[in-house]
């Protein structure tokens, strides 16, 4: 896959805070466009970078965007780990704090197309009932959470809706197991067939 966001929307993309290489970005507003209208599910929003780009497409094939996140960051986004940034502390409780620089990519840019969940994704899942049409996982990359959360709404997604699993890393000198082990398990339960991959952003199916 050889895909290029637009210029005003890589601009826009570029200026929020996140963790979506600029091809990969591309690579999932692709794989987006063939999820077709619908309910589409993102957990891990944090800033709104991937948002952005899944925003984008779900406007585009007329799909309505639900994202998740309790945005406290995850275990390497806490103060001393690798992925600690401190413009994001709110100073007031000294926490990491992604809502308020969220709010205002969503205010400018998503209002239309996007509903945000503040929550974490065991609650969520306790009433979660939608079908969705694609299903994007960028969470908690915890072995546990990244099962929970492959187990939880995966159910939901639809035959011929989407799976995305980003941060996938077969050989572990590269990254984190977690989610390569969710592609593994989707892949192992016939449920879903893999039909790309860029980067470390594995595209799968749900077979009918
Ligand atoms: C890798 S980041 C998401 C990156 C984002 N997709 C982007 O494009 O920049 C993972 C996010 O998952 C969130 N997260 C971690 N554990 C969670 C949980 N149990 N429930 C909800 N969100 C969680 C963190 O707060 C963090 O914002």
């Amino acid at each position: 896959m050889s895909a290029v966001l637009s210029e005003p929307l890589a601009g826009l993309v570029a200026r929020v805070p996140g963790f979506m290489p600029a091809d990969e970005g591309a690579a999932l507003h692709a794989a987006a466009l063939g999820a077709g209208a619908g309910a589409w599910l993102e957990i891990g929003t944090y800033c709104g970078k991937s948002t952005l780009i899944l925003a984008d497409a779900a406007r585009a094939v007329g799909a309505q965007l639900v994202t998740v996140d309790h945005h406290h960051g995850s275990e390497e986004n806490q103060p001393g780990w690798e992925y600690h940034d401190t413009a994001l502390v709110d100073p007031r409780t000294g926490r990491l704090d992604t809502l308020a620089t969220f709010r205002r990519v969503l205010d400018d840019h998503l209002a239309d197309v996007v509903s945000p969940v503040v929550a974490t994704t065991q609650v969520v899942a306790r009433w979660w009932t939608v079908p969705v049409r694609l299903l994007f996982l960028d969470g908690n990359h915890t072995e546990e959470v990244a099962q929970h959360d492959f187990q939880a709404f995966s159910a939901y997604v639809v035959p011929g809706g989407l799976l995305l699993v980003h941060d996938v890393f077969p050989d572990p000198a590269d990254g984190g197991q977690a989610p390569w082990h969710v592609v593994q398990a989707a892949l192992g339960s016939g449920r879903f067939e893999q039909i790309s991959a860029y980067g470390s952003l594995r595209v799968l199916r749900a077979v009918g």
